[in-house]
């Protein structure tokens, strides 16, 4: 391996690849995209001048000219692809959920390197906000126990405005409940921000539309040991979504973590506030920082962060909401 600039493939061109992975990549100049791998050729289109591209993902993992791999696939897709680049040596940045359930990840979990060569791409750990917040909790500046509110409303059902982001969210609800898909990232949060599971779990889920194949509306109510409750909502689907909200609220004062930038906002009983603003567009800045902590454990030999345990952890959680919640059976054994 090169150690000034890390040959990436990049595996999975679909929306979060193009939007977010490849422009982060671009910017990086530790890393150089060297092939894209697609099964859909179409999506390689897009693919910038000078990446080699190919519909057959197995030849990019295998590649002694790819150093690491980002793999930027459905969950169902996603196990298979990082087993395989993790037995040919390859460093991997994987999208989240590791897979559609923890039993789905198995294998992964058994490969070699997993623990030292696989990152997980649970994006949004990755910001400055969130570690202050981390902090902030860590020194009981709120007190507790804590009410944690947490809603994750990003996905519109507006088949008119966006036919094929539409499309994909159909095809993910069928798959995955959308407190796995993207509950994922608030269980993540949960898990560093608390540094401990829940001690109960209760699930809840509706579906707002009989023409969709189950739930798309899924929430839990955790219970944490010192009497700790976080609320999670996930809310796909509907034309018109509420907003997303994080807040954390302890007897001393609160934190409210504003989804759509990540502005911090602390204000204490003694008459203490801070504003933290965001240093810039929340996904771009997540995206990049998550890369150069990827580019770091792949060239300088830190450890992926957040690596298998955390993935597994989130999923976990994620997971057992959605048991609670009764919209596990879409989960397979
Ligand atoms: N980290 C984040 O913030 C974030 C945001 C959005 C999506 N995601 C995750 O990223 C993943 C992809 O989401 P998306 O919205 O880009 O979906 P998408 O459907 O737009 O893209 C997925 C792409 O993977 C390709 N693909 C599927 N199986 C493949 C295989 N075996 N070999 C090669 N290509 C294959 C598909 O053809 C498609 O182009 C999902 O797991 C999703 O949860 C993460």
């Amino acid at each position: 391996m090169s150690d000034a600039i890390l040959r990436i493939g990049l595996v999975g061109f679909g929306d979060i690849a193009v939007r977010a992975h490849l422009p982060a990549l671009e910017r990086n100049p530790r890393t150089s995209v060297v092939v894209g791998a697609d099964q859909d050729a179409e999506r390689l289109a897009v693919a910038p001048t000078g990446v080699r591209t190919t519909t057959d993902a197995a030849s990019v993992l295998a590649d002694p000219d790819v150093d690491a791999v980002v793999i930027a696939t459905p969950p169902s897709a996603t196990p298979a692809l990082v087993l395989a680049a993790l037995e040919a040596g390859k460093y991997v940045l994987a999208e989240k959920p590791l897979g559609r359930s923890v039993a789905a990840t198995a294998e992964v979990r058994d490969a070699p390197g997993a623990a030292e060569r696989l990152q997980i791409g649970l994006t949004y750990r990755h910001h400055p906000a969130v570690d202050r917040l981390r902090e902030l909790i860590a020194a009981g500046a709120f007190g507790r126990p804590f009410l944690i509110q947490a809603a994750i409303c990003d996905e519109p059902a507006n088949p008119d405005v966006d036919p094929r982001g539409y499309a994909r969210r159909l095809r993910s609800l069928e798959r995955v409940p959308p407190v796995i898909s993207d509950g994922v990232h608030a269980c993540d949060r949960l898990n560093y921000l608390l540094g401990e599971a829940p001690v109960d779990v209760i699930g809840w889920s509706l579906c707002t539309d009989p023409a969709y194949p189950t739930a798309n509306v899924n929430g839990g109510v955790l219970t944490y040991a010192d009497g700790t409750v976080a609320r999670l909502e996930v809310v796909w689907l509907t034309p018109l979504l509420p907003r997303s909200q994080f807040v954390v609220t302890g007897p001393k004062g609160l934190a409210t973590l504003d989804p759509p930038t990540f502005g911090l906002t602390v204000e204490l009983a003694d008459g203490t506030t801070e504003i933290l603003e965001p240093p810039g567009d929340k996904t771009e800045v997540c995206f990049a920082l998550q890369l150069e902590r990827f580019v770091d454990a792949c060239l300088a030999g830190t450890a992926p962060v957040p690596g298998l345990d955390e993935a597994i952890a989130s999923l976990e959680l994620a997971e057992r909401i959605a048991q609670a919640a009764g919209v596990a059976r879409l989960v397979p054994a």
